[in-house]
Order: structure tokens, then C-alpha cells, then sequence
């Protein structure tokens, strides 16, 4: 019913409001008027139709997945999926990645820029203190089976967080949700620890202030006791894994954080909310699902049938690892994981892990075929990140908690440029295409 105004001569042209705005016109049949639109220019990437009025003639759009919507605006993350660059600030992964570590760029997204040398030691100072969890949280983890999935485990210790830090907390004070943006960065590889040596039949191992955060995690993670070797490369190689997941603008979890977080709720429990979404197998939970697809191709020779599976349409399987809603050129994070899966594998000596071989061979045939070339499918972060976390000996049903933890910076940085301006609850409306109105019929005449 919409029309863009195509035959309609000089008026399908965009034009310029009173205060130099350009503006879209839509002519819709029904509506005399062609209904004008500003056309918002971002600092990069593609112009923006500003719709936000149209409801105000009694129509709305229609957009399921969200492919054609900005729902914010924001500072802090950039891709561009064609190009395939990522930038955090500005400042793009590449880079970040080689140069700099998480805890850096944890800071970056909070505030915007890189810290001076003092304000980066007094950060690293504030997570490592904020490290510790309760002891009720401690207990809490005990009430769960051995084998409870630990993204279940993660999504309720996350929630009992915001319950120990409701009372006082008012996340109209920037204090406060600095405070809550520190201490949920700290906390998370605690919970993540706990949530593994839970599963490991392990006692809570408290954090050691002398570690930096991705030692640290190692060594609550893996340790039996204080002399526990870390080894450098692979906590290298986890901060790095930290970083490549740091932030990815409006994905599916930080928009449900974004959303939860939009009602006012504690963000504590909007973060609890983002856990769940990225647990998916669609989103997060892709590392996982390249292990757990791996191991039932079972060998290099069942390759061929598996891409078939993936290329025939009755079939719902799926190549994980493959494929991004916004990448449609090769995911630069990929590009810095394979570089990093390749070191810890050498470092550990597995390089001739047969199921390493398989996804290179994997990798190899689906980027040769012309189903994943024609619909510009390339091996994602997920890809890599699940290899080499297996390769540093963490249970697949963890790598999705690794994943989180990574994440949380991103999360609680959306939650906070968006609590920090005015905004507006997040009320998506709908096509309604159920019955139209109808009498209730008493059960005895049913
Ligand atoms: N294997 C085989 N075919 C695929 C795949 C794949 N992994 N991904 C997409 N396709 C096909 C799909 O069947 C469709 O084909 P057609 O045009 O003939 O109908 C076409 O490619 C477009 O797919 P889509 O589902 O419309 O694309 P989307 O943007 O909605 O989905 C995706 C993106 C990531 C959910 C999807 O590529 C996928 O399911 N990949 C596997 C899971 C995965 O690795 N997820 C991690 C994403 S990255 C980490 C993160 O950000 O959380």
C-alpha cells in the first residue's frame, strides 16, 4: 500500500525541510498528503529515515528481524558489513587487538576515549578490587546440578547480582552506573569460574589481586592451588578472545539489554536479560554449535555430505560458524581469531588436531562453493573462538559463559549512553493478523 511516489514527476524527489533537513516523502494511497520523513545523516554508514511520526498518520512500518531499523542511535561501536571493518570508538579492531588489551578497551567504550596512563592503572585498580562475589552467591551455585548448562547458571547468578545490588542503587546518578559498569566488568570471569569449578566438582577459588584480568581468569578458572602456572600465551590468547567480543553495536543481546533496560529495570537483571538472548545457538551460542557440528561430521570424509545438508533447502541444518547478519564480507574479528587459534594451538602443540583439520577443510570447501559464495557466507569469530577454547581445555558447554564475559563491557555500555540521555520505553508495536472481534461462547454450548 505504501508508495514511494515513482511516476509521480517531481514530487519523488527527497526535498529540504524548513531547518535544512532533508527529507523523504512517502505517499501512501489513502492518505491525500505525501507524508515527509527527515533523513538523519550519521557520522558513517548509511543514512537513516527518521519514522518516529508516522503513527502520528495512523500507519506504521513493518520490519520483522529488524533489517531495515536503527532502534538508537549511538557513539560507541561502527561496522560496516560490506567493508567488513569494526571500530570501537572510532578506533578499529585490527588495531585494538594488537596494541591494546580488554581492560583498555573496556575502558573505551565506557568513556569514549583511551585513558592517560594514570586513569588506565586506576580503572585496573577498580575492577581488580570489585573482583569478589558474596558468599550467598557463592552458595548459590551449589544448589544447581553438576550438569546444569552453565549459561542457565550464569543468567540466574547475574540475576541474584542485581538482587544483592538493588537497594540505594538509583541509575539516575552517573556514579552509580559507572559503579555498576566496573563492578559487572570485575565480577563476570568470577562468576564464569565459579560457574565452571561448579561443574568440575571445584571449590570457589577467591581472585588474586597480582594477576591481570585474563590470568586471573585462568587461575580461578583452572587452578588446584596458588602455584598454578599460567602460561603466557594462552592468557594472551583468552584476552584477546575477551576483546574480539568486547562489543558488536545493536546485536541481538545488547538490543535485549538495551530493551530490558529501557523499562527502568535494575541493570543487573537488563545484563541477566542479554545472557539469555546470546545463549542462542543464532547468536552466541554458535561456539558451542561448531564444536557440537564438528563432532557429528565425526571425519574429514563426511565434509562433502555435510555441505550438501547446508546447501539443501528442506534440510534445516545449518554450517555454525558460518554466516553473519551484518558481515557480508569477512568478519574482521575472524581474521584476528584465526591468527590467535593458530598460536595457542602451536603454543600447545595440537596443531594436528583432527578436528582442527576438519574445520580447516570445512572452511576450505564451503569458501570454494558457490552457494556460500553467492550468499557472501564466511567463517565468523564463532568459528575460531570455539576451536581454541577447546584447544585451551574449556568445556564447549562454557564457551557461550566466555562469550559473556567478553561481552559485558559492550552490554553495559549501551545500557549506560542510553540510561544517560532521555529515552523512551521500548514498545515495538505489531501486524496484527489474528481474529477480528467475536462473542465468547459459554463452554456448554462449544
Ligand atoms: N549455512 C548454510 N546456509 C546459510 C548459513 C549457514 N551458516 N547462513 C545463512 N545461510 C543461507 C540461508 O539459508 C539463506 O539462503 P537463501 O537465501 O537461499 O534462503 C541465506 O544464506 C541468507 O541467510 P539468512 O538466514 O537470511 O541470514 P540472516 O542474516 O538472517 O542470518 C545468521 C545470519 C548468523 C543467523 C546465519 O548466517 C546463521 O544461522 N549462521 C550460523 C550460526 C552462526 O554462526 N551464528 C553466529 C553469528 S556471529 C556471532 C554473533 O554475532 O552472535
Amino acid at each position: 500500500m505504501a508508495d514511494t511516489g515513482e511516476g509521480m514527476g517531481d514530487e519523488s524527489d527527497d526535498t529540504t525541510g524548513a531547518d535544512g533537513t532533508r527529507l523523504a516523502r512517502l505517499y501512501v494511497n489513502g492518505i491525500d498528503r505525501p507524508i515527509e520523513l527527515p533523513i538523519l545523516t550519521p557520522s558513517l554508514g548509511q543514512e537513516v529515515i527518521d519514522i518516529g511520526s508516522l503513527t502520528n498518520q495512523g500507519i506504521f512500518t513493518y520490519d520483522p528481524g529488524f533489517v531495515s531499523t536503527a532502534a538508537c542511535d549511538s557513539n560507541i561501536t561502527y561496522i560496516d558489513g560490506d567493508a567488513g571493518t569494526l571500530l570501537h570508538r572510532g578506533y578499529p579492531i585490527e588495531q585494538l587487538a594488537e596494541q591494546s588489551d580488554f581492560l583498555e578497551l573496556c575502558y573505551l567504550l565506557l568513556h569514549g576515549v583511551l585513558p592517560s596512563a594514570d586513569e588506565k592503572a586506576v580503572f585496573e585498580a577498580t575492577v581488580t578490587r570489585e573482583r569478589g562475589v558474596t558468599e550467598g552467591i557463592q552458595a548459590m551455585v551449589g544448589q544447581f546440578s553438576r550438569g546444569a548448562h552453565p549459561m542457565g547458571i550464569m543468567t540466574a547468578l547475574t540475576g541474584a547480582l542485581a538482587a544483592e545490588n538493588h537497594e540505594g542503587l538509583d541509575i539516575t546518578e552517573e556514579a552509580h552506573r559507572l559503579k555498576t559498569a566496573e563492578r559487572l566488568i570485575a565480577k563476570m570471569p568470577t562468576l564464569a569460574a565459579l560457574t565452571y569449578r561448579h561443574g568440575q566438582g571445584k571449590p570457589y577459588l577467591p581472585p588474586r589481586d597480582d594477576l591481570n584480568y585474563a590470568e586471573n581468569f585462568l587461575y580461578t578458572t583452572f587452578a588446584g592451588d596458588e602455584n598454578y602456572e599460567i602460561n603466557p600465551v594462552i592468557a594472551h590468547a583468552m584476552d584477546r578472545i575477551f576483546m574480539l567480543h568486547a562489543d558488536h553495536e545493536q546485536n541481538a543481546s545488547t538490543s535485549t539489554v538495551r530493551l530490558a533496560g529501557s523499562t527502568g529495570t535494575n541493570p543487573y537483571s537488563a545484563i541477566a536479560a542479554g545472557i539469555a538472548a546470546l545463549w542462542g545457538p543464532s547468536h552466541g551460542g554458535a561456539n558451542e554449535a561448531v564444536l557440537n557440528m564438528l563432532a557429528e561430521i565425526g571425519s574429514v570424509d563426511n565434509i562433502d555430505a555435510f555441505v550438501e545438508k547446508a546447501k539443501d533447502k528442506d534440510d534445516p541444518f545449518r554450517i555454525m560458524g558460518f554466516g553473519h547478519r551484518v558481515y557480508k564480507n569477512y568478519d574482521p574479528r575472524a581474521k584476528v581469531m584465526q591468527q590467535t587459534c593458530h598460536e595457542v594451538l602451536a603454543e600447545l602443540g595440537v596443531d594436528r588436531d583432527p578436528m582442527l583439520q576438519m574445520a580447516q577443510r570445512l572452511e576450505k570447501i564451503a569458501l570454494e562453493d558457490e552457494y556460500f559464495i553467492e550468499r557472501r557466507l564466511y567463517p565468523n569469530v564463532d568459528f575460531y573462538s570455539g576451536i581454541t577454547l577447546k584447544a585451551v581445555g574449556i568445556p564447549t558447554e562454557m564457551f557461550t559463559v566466555i562469550f559473556t564475559t567478553g561481552r559485558t563491557p559492550g552490554w553495559i555500555a549501551h545500557w549506560r549512553e542510553m540510561v544517560s540521555e532521555p529515552y523512551k520505553i521500548g514498545r515495538p508495536r505489531q501486524l496484527y493478523r489474528g481474529r477480528t472481534a467475536r462473542d465468547y461462547v459459554p463452554l456448554d454450548q462449544r
